[in-house]
């Protein structure tokens, strides 16, 4: 029998921690030990989900709908989705052609299942979401990051997607909005990225999870143009549903058969309860609380850009969507973990290392998350004054 394999050698070694989980435990650490922390550190909306959708969960328990769904999710909801893009973005979208998931965790987790074998590449922007590029890994497929700046509003331009693609590249996985950045993919950009794509016969994946929480007139969705690009999306950020776990995938017709045989195999479906409460998202009622948060949040990013500017902190004036600035430290700095730590240990303020994101100037920059209400950021706005302008 040939000895086992080293751990070393198997692609779950590749998984690098997501360091945003261990600034929050050392925050309720702090916190334990009576310590006050602002917390801007996790990528969650403070806001508990709404109560229309708490209440569709609370009827759905009492009438027993606790047990599994079709794999592909429950036929209403995905009803609710193709009038949501139809509504919303104006495309036709075949209910078949719509996975509800585990979250666009599960999502990604399914796509990464479907689209990539062993020894494959996949590129990707640098600074991004960083589970991406640990899924990437876990099929043995490589991550292969273009770095981008924030002169080029953290999006990859159609030359460096030209450099950078190799013979084993075999798609470009972009999100818009962008976590950490806040940018999105404007319409010019997406339309040519699908066209690079396809005449590259590679595939296109959108992480669109930040939809709805956009600060800009027009953000499209690439199914507006592109029926062979795949999209990810979510109920955690726009519909504030995090812990509830649900999500939702969109694949070309010729991928449905597979990809249900895959969500079949890796978790059967996603919670029952979660997605009858999800139906209330797309009431009347409850949209006027996802737009009030909406406002919340302009509020907020307002606030606290003025703020972070003043201090000495560079970013982009542009944020077009999500709630977190990406800030550049060199004034201060050029080791981010190192600062994150010295803000948390010595001044209660929770802020990530752009270590978290990819290897492009990481050290030199930190994600700041306005998922805290506005006293909060005042406060850690004045503690982040006090460390760094001192005097
Ligand atoms: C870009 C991006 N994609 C996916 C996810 C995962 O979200 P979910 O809670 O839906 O699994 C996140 C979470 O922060 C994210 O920022």
């Amino acid at each position: 029998m040939p000895p086992p394999t080293q751990h070393s050698q198997r692609p779950v070694s590749k998984v690098s921690p997501f360091r945003v989980m261990s600034v929050m435990e050392r925050a309720a650490e702090l916190e334990k030990q009576g310590r006050n922390i602002v917390h801007m550190e996790v990528g969650e909306p403070d806001f508990s989900t709404a109560s229309p959708i708490i209440e569709a969960g609370k009827q759905a328990l009492d009438k027993g709908l606790t047990q599994y769904t079709p794999a592909a999710g429950i036929p209403e909801l995905r009803d609710c989705l193709v009038a949501h893009y139809s509504e919303r973005y104006s495309v036709d979208i075949a209910r078949e052609r719509i996975f509800i998931t585990p979250g666009a965790s599960g999502g990604l987790t399914l796509l990464a299942n479907l689209l990539l074998a062993p020894g494959e590449g996949v590129l990707l922007g640098d600074p991004a979401y960083p589970c991406v590029r640990n899924f990437i890994h876990l099929m043995s497929a490589q991550p292969q990051l273009i770095p981008v700046t924030m002169e080029q509003n953290f999006q990859p331009t159609i030359e460096q997607l030209e450099q950078h693609c190799k013979e084993n590249t075999r798609g470009l996985w972009l999100a818009s909005p962008n976590n950490p950045t806040g940018t999105i993919l404007e319409r010019p950009l997406l339309q040519a990225v699908s066209d690079w794509t396809q005449q590259k016969n590679l595939h296109l994946l959108v992480d669109e999870i930040y939809h709805g929480l956009h600060y800009v007139d027009d953000l499209p969705s690439v199914l507006e143009f592109d029926q062979s690009s795949f999209v990810v999306n979510s109920f955690s950020k726009y519909f504030g549903m995090t812990g509830w776990r649900l999500g939702w995938i969109v694949v070309p017709e010729e991928f449905v058969s597979t990809a249900n045989s895959l969500a079949q195999n890796l978790y059967i479906s996603a919670s029952s309860i979660a997605q009858y409460a999800a139906l209330a998202a797309f009431s009347s009622e409850a949209r006027v609380i996802f737009e009030e948060r909406r406002r919340a949040f302009l509020e907020r990013k307002e606030f606290l850009s003025k703020a972070l500017k003043e201090i000495g902190f560079l970013f982009s004036d542009n944020i077009q969507g999500a709630f977190y600035i990406y800030a550049n430290i060199s004034k201060f700095s050029n080791d981010s973990e190192h600062f994150c730590q010295q803000m948390l240990e010595e001044h209660g303020v929770a802020i990530t290392p752009g270590t978290d994101f990819g290897e492009y100037e990481c050290n030199n920059f930190v994600r700041f998350a306005f998922t805290t209400d506005f006293q909060s950021l005042e406060l850690g706005v004045e503690r982040l004054r006090k460390a760094l302008q001192p005097g």
